[in-house]
């Protein structure tokens, strides 16, 4: 039986279902209290299924002496004797947070289509899946790609599934691998690093190619958001840059934003930029949907060539009047005035991130960003069309790295993040039969996928499945309607799909000869 509960998830940029975002402008943002008259979306009903523990050891690779208990859920609704175990990966997030998933989503439409067992795996750091009593620098030192990826392994070769008699380990049984943004690439990288234990994988808007530095990702927003919209974007951005440089009108233009008392330039123009983080929180499941983005591009207008006076002889074009107003009512209202606006806004005070237990939760991601990750986000290079300003370079972007993660007596981050390390699992060019690869054309983090304007061309075939959603933002197949006909074309014809490639894949299936 399943008991529904409802979340109502308080949220501003909220990044819930999508990629986590990192730095040091949005934990500060994180940090304020709610939005006055912030909007609010109501989460899908969040189903139960039965949670059990699975007992790993800290460290895969040398013997600590160390173990903890990794969580996992189980949905047996569909499951038939002889039928595979997919599951999902639950990546940078609470494994709760995917349950829906299995629920109603794509686990669920697997599990039914293939008599399957399904599963939600929490990562190792995330939600309760906590191997450690803090979070320093030494204690995240086993937060890392191949201990990640050992866990998956060695769950699928021993977890033994509560009421169920048979054996369901890989390689016996067919494990089909689901993950979506952070996860889909471990998806892929589990295919890659275990052949034998992953009979198929599907990488959803996975992010293969690491890269330390990332402006591509708001180059995709440039690209694909309404124009009028990108246009009023362009307008402040430029607006700004001309006049936040000089001394003689930077005060105008900062208190124009509500912001006349934070110090750096570059923390103005970081919160600027924040409503652009709420595109990848775009949706088709009207139940996970954000219309921040949305809402802010209405609250934006459209173009013009009227412009205002904001103080003796300083003139701006009436798009950066009207993106400051926004700015002040969703951000810069937000500090208290018992603060100071460095207080809330600035990025310059290494004992803003020095907190380090378990409370600290943004810190397990920020920390796989600036070890192995990157996706640091700067502006394009010089002469490329540009809705960010100019200043937010790679060294601000690395601010976090430092203050956040001094050395340790064990471990030290690296100088820079080693997305070698990612990227030698294949990178753009990850591939292998029984992996697919499915992405969305107006994704954000599409440059980090296979699916990147960069990549080789590949053909889309049943062994190695290649697939574009049109008009989808991220990772739009794992979400699923009770009502699968009430679900839009372009998901019922991925799901379809995804649905019929596992099935041919699994008519391959042999066990291993023992
Ligand atoms: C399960 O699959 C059957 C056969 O394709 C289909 O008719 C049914 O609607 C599916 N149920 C769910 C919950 O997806
Ligand atoms: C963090 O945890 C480790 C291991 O339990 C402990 O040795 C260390 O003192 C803790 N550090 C802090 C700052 O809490
Ligand atoms: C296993 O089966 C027993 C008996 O039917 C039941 O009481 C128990 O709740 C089941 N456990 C799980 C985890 O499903
Ligand atoms: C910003 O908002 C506050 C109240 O929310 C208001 O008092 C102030 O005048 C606004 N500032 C600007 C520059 O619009
Ligand atoms: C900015 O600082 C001035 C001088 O300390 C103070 O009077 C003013 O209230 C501050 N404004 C904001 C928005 O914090
Ligand atoms: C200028 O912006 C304001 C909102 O800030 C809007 O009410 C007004 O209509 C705009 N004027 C023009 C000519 O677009
Ligand atoms: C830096 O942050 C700490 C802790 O939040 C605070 O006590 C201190 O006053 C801040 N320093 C400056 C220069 O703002």
């Amino acid at each position: 039986m399943i008991s529904l509960q409802l979340a109502v998830i308080a949220y501003l940029f909220a990044p819930i279902h999508a990629l986590s975002h990192s730095g040091a402008s949005w934990i500060n943002l994180q940090r304020l209290p709610e939005a006055p008259s912030g909007p609010t979306v109501v989460d899908a009903a969040t189903p139960s299924f039965p949670v059990f523990t699975f007992t790993q050891p800290l460290d895969h690779f040398s013997d600590t002496g160390f173990t903890w208990e990794q969580r996992f859920w189980v949905s047996d609704r569909h499951f038939k004797a002889g039928g595979p175990v997919i599951i999902l990966d639950s990546g940078e997030s609470s494994g709760t947070a995917r349950l829906p998933y299995m629920d109603t989503g794509i686990v669920d439409i697997l599990a039914n289509a293939t008599g399957g067992l399904g599963v939600v795996l929490e990562h190792r750091y995330y939600g309760q899946s906590i191997p450690v009593q803090n979070f320093t620098t030494d204690s995240m030192r086993w937060l890392n790609l191949d201990q990640a990826l050992a866990d998956s392994a060695n769950f699928m070769a021993n977890v033994k599934f509560a009421n169920i008699s048979q054996d369901l380990t890989a390689p016996g049984t067919p494990w089909i691998y689901y993950g979506g943004s952070y996860a889909g690439a471990r998806s892929a990288h589990m295919k890659i690093r275990y052949p034998d234990l992953v009979f198929g994988a599907i990488a959803s808007s996975g992010v293969t190619y690491a890269t330390v530095v990332d402006w591509q990702y708001y180059d995709i927003i440039r690209q694909f958001a309404p124009a009028d919209c990108v246009q009023q974007i362009e307008t402040t951005v430029s607006d700004v840059d001309n006049l936040i440089e000089n001394p003689s009108t930077a005060h105008t233009i900062k208190a124009l934003f509500g912001l006349p008392n934070v110090t750096h330039n570059q923390d103005v123009v970081s919160l600027i930029s924040g409503p652009l983080g709420a595109w990848q929180d775009k949706n088709w499941d009207p139940a996970v949907n954000s219309a921040s983005f949305d809402n802010f591009c209405a609250f934006l207008g459209s173009p013009t060539s009227k412009t205002v006076e904001i103080a003796k002889g300083i003139h701006v074009n009436n798009a950066t009047v009207t993106y400051a107003a926004y700015i002040n009512r969703t951000v810069s209202s937000r500090c208290s005035t018992t603060r100071t606006q460095d207080d809330c806004f600035g990025s310059f005070n290494a004992s803003s991130y020095q907190a380090t237990d378990l409370s600290q939760t943004w810190r397990a991601w920020q920390f796989q960003v600036c070890t192995q990750w990157g996706f640091l986000m700067t502006a394009p290079p010089a002469g490329h069309p540009r809705i960010i300003s100019k200043l937010l370079d790679l060294d601000y972007a690395s601010l976090i790295c430092k203050f956040a993660f001094p050395p340790g007596a064990h471990f030290a981050v690296p100088p820079q993040p080693d997305v070698a390390a990612v990227n030698a699992l294949g990178g753009l060019n990850v591939a292998a039969d029984r992996l697919a690869i499915i992405d969305g054309q107006e994704d954000p983090w599409r440059p980090n996928t296979p699916h990147s304007d960069i990549a080789r061309k590949r053909p889309d075939t049943a062994a190695r499945p290649f697939k574009l959603i049109p008009s989808a933002v991220h990772h739009y197949d794992e979400n699923g309607l009770a009502d699968h006909t009430a679900e839009p074309d372009n998901i019922r014809t991925i799901h379809a799909e995804e649905v019929a490639f596992v099935l041919e894949w699994l008519k391959d299936f042999k066990p291993p000869s023992t």
